[in-house]
């Protein structure tokens, strides 16, 4: 097991200029107050509190609640009315216990930053301060953005019209899959669609010892258990990728009664439209008409949906311009899977072209602990990587977009 470090992390060389001494302990002492003080989606209150004050103390004034526990702030261009371009980092926690031993661990039982939101909040505000001491073409939108692990935030973003102006926008996630200094930023699918499904069976109950007067709603849901594997098996080209999870089953209270309901509620996942659509349409059919065979009858619904994440070539660019101006071209390194995690990073893209980037969190040598583990923890030299990487992302975009 890697023991993380708790001395304060060096900068790595290539950025070192960048960062002051004093823009340096404020960004690290943030991400720990975040990590030690985690809050879960849509309850992001202290958190945002913690933001606005920080950005204060790094001048950035234009600073503005666009949703209960959102904040957008304007860093100015260096041309007035120019083309502006968003950055965006999460900033919500999970209904995880931690147990990574760090002495900035949570101090919110059964809460924890497992997604690395505390890191991406902190490159945001890094972003910032580096656009204020080195600003871009035109002005800069850094969106600290809550609720993206229920899939809810980025979509309440863009309907509070705060980016209507923003012609690009850029975000990342921590990762341990990669060293620290590995950056991925590919063209294409780079998360999945999530769909959670929920199926109501409604049949008739009856005593265990008489099934024949029952329709057995907990017959019916094995069977589309069963057969909800088929659809990526069967209905989907094996090139394509996809996902068919049942992740909870509920049905009946005693062992010597058939129930009338039972329920079933699992996640679908897919990196194309067509795929998603395929999944989704084919798993209510099947639903239905398995439900129908065992005379019961099936009500699917669905919500918590987010599009996949799907990176457009040009923001891509810029975004690879970006991490090899920073970082030089040796940083920038394939994602070399198909993720099928979800993030709603995808509504911005529904709304304007942008890049989501995987930011390397794994220290020489250490663990690769997925995230949402108890044990998940980003190697905080990332910290001012994210920051730098997203900062000139914003600059090289701005730029390309003014001329
Ligand atoms: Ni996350």
């Amino acid at each position: 097991m890697t023991t993380p470090s708790t001395d304060l992390p060096s900068i790595p060389n290539a950025i070192a200029p960048l960062f002051t001494p004093a823009l340096a302990a404020e960004l690290v002492a943030l991400r720990r107050d975040l990590h030690r003080h985690p809050e879960l989606s849509w309850r992001e209150t202290r958190t945002t509190g913690a933001l606005e004050q920080v950005l204060g103390t790094l001048g950035i004034d234009d600073v503005r609640r666009v949703l209960e526990t959102a904040v957008v702030a304007r860093v100015p261009g260096r041309v007035r009315g120019a083309p502006e371009v968003a950055v965006r980092g999460d900033i919500d926690a999970l209904p995880v216990r931690e147990a990574t031993g760090l002495p900035f661990a949570s101090s919110v039982d059964g809460v924890m930053h497992a997604c690395g939101h505390d890191v991406h909040a902190t490159w945001a505000v890094g972003a910032a301060a580096l656009l204020r001491a080195s600003p871009a073409h035109g002005d800069v939108l850094v969106v600290l953005q809550p609720a993206e692990e229920l899939g809810q935030g980025a979509a309440r973003v863009v309907e509070s019209g705060a980016l209507d102006e923003a012609r690009a926008i850029f975000g990342a996630h921590v990762d341990r899959r990669f060293e620290v200094g590995q950056v991925v930023a590919d063209v294409g699918p780079v998360n999945a669609s999530t769909d959670t499904f929920e199926i109501e069976l409604v049949g008739a109950g009856a005593h265990g010892a008489r099934p024949h007067e029952s329709h057995d709603p907990v017959v019916a849901l094995a069977a589309i258990v069963m057969a909800a594997q088929t659809l990526v098996a069967r209905r989907l080209d094996p090139a394509l990728p996809g996902v068919v999870t049942v992740g909870a089953v509920h049905a009946g209270s005693a062992p010597n009664v058939i129930p009338e309901r039972a329920t079933m509620a699992g996640t679908i996942r897919a990196t194309l439209p067509a795929t998603r659509e395929l999944l989704t349409s084919e798993l209510g059919r099947l639903a239905e008409q398995v439900a129908a065979a065992y005379g019961c009858a099936a009500r699917v619904t669905f919500k918590d949906r987010t599009p996949p994440v799907v990176n457009e070539p040009q923001a891509t660019a810029w975004a690879r311009t970006a991490a090899e101006r920073v970082l030089g071209s040796a940083a920038l390194v394939p994602f070399g899977t198909t993720n099928m995690g979800g993030e709603d990073f995808a509504y911005y893209l529904e709304k304007m072209p942008g890049c989501f980037m995987r930011i390397g969190a794994r220290e020489p040598g250490g663990e690769r602990i997925a995230a949402h583990s108890p044990r998940f923890y980003a190697a905080e030299e990332s910290l001012f990587i994210g920051a730098a990487v997203l900062a000139e992302a914003a600059r090289v975009a701005s730029e390309a977009l003014a001329s």
